[in-house]
């Protein structure tokens, strides 16, 4: 461990950041770590921060060295999941709930419920002849609901008991000083979604209707436990929601606050494509993905111990200059902005990357064809906020009639 003098001494710019500072504007910061420690120390919650794209891949390709097979909030709620394992368990898991969130089955499944979805939203945010909204909680929320419940197959019914639960889960992963209580509610929440599966579980089973839910419960080669579809399944419900709510909210925000590049995101497909990627490096939905030091090691000559944390900071990554070209620029026709870590890479690769892409193809392609001079409210201004999860805290927009 890292004690507290030799770590001031040693890394002077690690010991002054403050997660406050962070979830206020971490790029200045990260720029600073970069340039003058690009591997430190963070007292504050006593862990390591890379903030060198180069490392950051090391890092997150090098599973045996860095794991995140290890204790951790995420593990202790939910129990063992794709998230928290390694090796042929991780790959297991994996293969079992990829198929949904394929192209080609997103193209068929997902793609028709999700317009249809998209269009009623929007046609609830002007109704009444309304010329303004918000579209953080008004949209990208639910949008984001709606989508991975469908994709589960669990009933639309559950909305509003699955938005609970999520709130309890994500206090207790955001509980650094280790409150009891917080914790406890985290896990009850996981416990009260289990019971609540079991019946679902059972009717697919008499049913099947083609979701993952279903498909996991009438698989019959090497099937997954009713105790693995629950862990697996909740880390696809927690990592499908704020993250991709974040991730619209902050494209909407970012082309929006730049009324030039939004016309050019306009122009075509692939330009949209092209836009998302740009918004998805320079204001990533999530900060972070931590390792765990699995036996003594160096990076950069700085010692990091077993069991000791590793922060990979995605938005520095992203905007590391030795990769990217005037990194803090906001450009939608940068070429390499699809070379972003938002995602992550490596084995722990983001599940539901395409359709979080998805979703904000639908949400921008119906937010201009349904509300033309879309702009910003001037008098309402927010920006994305957040040390861990980042979106601005409303979004309120304006339209023409
Ligand atoms: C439908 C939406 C989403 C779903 C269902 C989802 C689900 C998941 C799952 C299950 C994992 C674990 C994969 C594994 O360990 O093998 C994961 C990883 C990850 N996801 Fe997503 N995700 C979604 C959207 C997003 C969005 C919008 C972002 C950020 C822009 C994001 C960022 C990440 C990151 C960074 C990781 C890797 C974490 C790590 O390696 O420690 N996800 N996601």
């Amino acid at each position: 461990m890292v004690g507290n003098l030799t770590s001031l001494d040693r890394f002077p710019l690690g010991a002054s950041v403050r997660l406050a500072d962070l979830a206020v504007d971490p790029y200045p910061i990260f720029a600073e770590l970069r340039e003058a420690e690009p591997v430190t120390w963070v007292p504050e919650i006593e862990r390591w921060f890379l903030t060198r794209r180069d490392d950051i891949l090391a890092v997150l390709r090098d599973p045996d060295l860095f794991t995140t097979d290890a204790p951790s909030t995420i593990r202790d709620m939910f129990g063992a999941h794709m998230m928290t394992t390694e090796g042929p368990t991780q790959i297991r898991y994996k293969r079992k709930c990829l198929p949904p969130f394929h192209a080609s089955r997103l193209a068929s499944a997902s793609l028709l419920r999700l317009t249809a979805e998209v269009e009623r939203l929007v046609t609830g945010l002007r109704s009444g002849g309304r010329r303004a909204g918000e579209v953080r909680t008004g949209l990208a929320r639910p949008v984001a609901l709606h989508s991975v419940l469908s994709v589960l197959g669990i009933p639309l019914s559950e909305t509003d008991r699955v938005n609970e639960w999520y709130e309890h889960f994500a206090r207790a992963l955001a509980n650094f000083a280790g409150d009891p209580d917080l914790r406890a509610a985290g896990k009850g929440a996981a416990d009260a979604y289990g019971r609540a599966l079991a019946p679902i579980l059972e009717e697919l089973e008499r049913k099947p209707d083609g979701n993952l839910l279903s498909d996991l419960v009438c698989d019959h080669v090497d099937p997954l436990t009713a105790a693995e579809i629950r862990s697996n399944s909740l880390i696809i419900l927690f990592g499908g929601i704020e993250t991709t709510e974040s991730m619209i909210a902050n494209a909407v925000w970012a082309l929006l606050s730049h009324p030039e590049q939004h016309e050019t995101a306009r122009a075509s497909p692939a330009a949209l494509d092209l836009s998302i990627e740009e918004t998805l490096r320079w204001e990533p939905a999530v900060q972070s993905a931590a390792r765990h030091a699995t036996r003594d090691t160096e990076i950069r000559g700085v010692r990091i111990a077993e069991g000791e944390v590793v922060h990979c900071m995605l938005g520095a990554a992203n905007r590391d200059p030795a990769y990217f070209e005037d990194p803090d620029l906001f450009d939608v026709t940068r070429p390499n902005a699809g070379d972003h870590l938002s995602f992550a890479v490596g084995r722990h690769f983001c599940l539901g990357a395409p359709l979080a892409r998805l979703e904000t193809r639908v949400v921008l392609k119906t937010l201009w064809a349904r509300c033309p001079g879309l702009r910003l409210d001037p008098d309402r201004p927010s920006a994305p906020y957040g040390y861990e999860f980042r979106k601005p805290p409303t979004l309120q927009v304006k339209w023409d009639r």
